[in-house]
């Protein structure tokens, strides 16, 4: 019973799901098997047959009309899967040719990164063989300087903020060369120590300048600890606003020179280059008439732009300032003659 439930149940279903023409036609079988049994059940055996011959052409006709729509849903799926085909071949191209693709520019990028690599080992060989080219120049620079003077208390370092030992050995020897009386450095450290005890034994006196307090202690106290006090004064100077050739910089003090004259060599090398561009330019603007009639201007750091920019600069606008030729360390030397006659070296 339950079955026939379901059966009924389903049946409904697909016959609420019929299209229109379906159920049309399913309503024409229908009365015409009625009407053949009607016909049958009245004696019309002839109207009967009639309607039997109807069904059965309209059974033939359907069967005609299903495999020609048959046919067609063949064609077109053959279409369907023609086409699909297609775009499945033309997919797969399009994918060999986009890892074809990627597979070369890696070859390419590899090629490219081999090359760069191989590049920065070449220049980081050549840059430590530059290192230890040059840290066997400041060896030999360091072992010369300890012959020519005994230093009686450890010596600060030298190098980074300091005087390198070739500078130093330069400086040194012009000392010895050109004998000045009066020396003045702009920032003092290690350099202070090692011109004291150079103008120790050549005679003179340095006047070391010191914008930042804390190191002008530390230099006093490396200079009394090698005796040099009678040598060597450091003075406080702190930066302030200084203008000059039409350009405010950020400068030592200059009352701290106030008192100073005939000046035979000048040290440059401060203030620091952080306190700002071009930091060291204005020491020939503050200093030149202190200078003696003859004199030398050592700038440390010529390496860096604005110190060469300084040195260019110098020599254009100081009239009898002229470059020297050097062949050791980092720094430049330039001499002075007020009278424009040339400075014995
Ligand atoms: C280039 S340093 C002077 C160095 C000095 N002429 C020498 O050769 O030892 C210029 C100024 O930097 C400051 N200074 C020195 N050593 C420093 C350091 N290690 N770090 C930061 N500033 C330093 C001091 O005030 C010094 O006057």
């Amino acid at each position: 019973m339950s079955s026939l439930v379901r059966f009924g149940g389903r049946l409904a279903v697909r016959l609420r799901s019929l299209t229109r023409p379906q159920a049309v036609v399913l309503m024409a079988i229908l009365a015409l098997c009625l009407g053949v049994w009607a016909a049958a059940a009245t004696g019309h055996q002839g109207l009967a047959v009639s309607l039997v011959a109807v069904l059965l052409l309209g059974v033939l006709l359907g069967i005609l009309h299903l495999s020609r729509w048959i046919g067609g849903v063949y064609r077109a799926n053959q279409t369907a899967n023609r086409e699909m085909r297609t775009v499945v071949e033309q997919l797969q191209r399009r994918v060999v040719a986009t890892v074809e693709k990627e597979r070369l520019s890696a070859g390419d990028r590899h090629q490219d990164l081999t090359r760069t690599i191989t590049r920065g080992l070449r220049q980081s060989g050549h840059g430590t063989d530059l290192l230890l080219r040059a840290q066997s120049r400041e060896i030999e620079a360091m072992f010369q300087l300890f012959q020519q003077f005994t230093p009686r208390a450890p010596m600060p370092s030298s190098g980074d903020f300091a005087l390198n030992p070739t500078d130093l050995l330069d400086l040194l020897h012009l000392v010895r060369l050109r004998e000045p009386r009066l020396v003045v450095e702009l920032g003092s450290g290690t350099s202070s120590v090692w011109l004291g005890y150079a103008l120790e034994q050549y005679g003179g006196k340095l006047i070391s300048l010191d914008h930042d307090a804390d190191y002008a202690r530390k230099t006093r106290a490396m200079l009394a600890a090698h005796g040099l006090n009678a040598v060597v004064e450091v003075r406080e100077a702190p930066l302030r606003e200084l203008t000059a050739t039409g350009k405010t910089y950020q400068w030592y003090d200059t009352q701290a020179l106030d008192d100073l004259t005939g000046v035979d060599l000048l040290l440059v090398d401060g203030p620091p280059a952080a306190t700002g561009p071009d930091a060291r330019y204005p020491a020939l603007s503050v200093l030149e008439k202190r200078l003696a009639s003859t004199a030398t201007v050592v700038l440390d750091d010529a390496n860096r732009q604005d110190e060469r920019d300084a040195v260019l600069r110098w020599t254009q606008e100081v009239p009898g300032l002229t470059e020297e030729q050097r062949l050791l360390g980092r720094h430049a030397v330039l001499s002075y003659s007020r009278t424009g006659a040339p400075v014995s070296v």
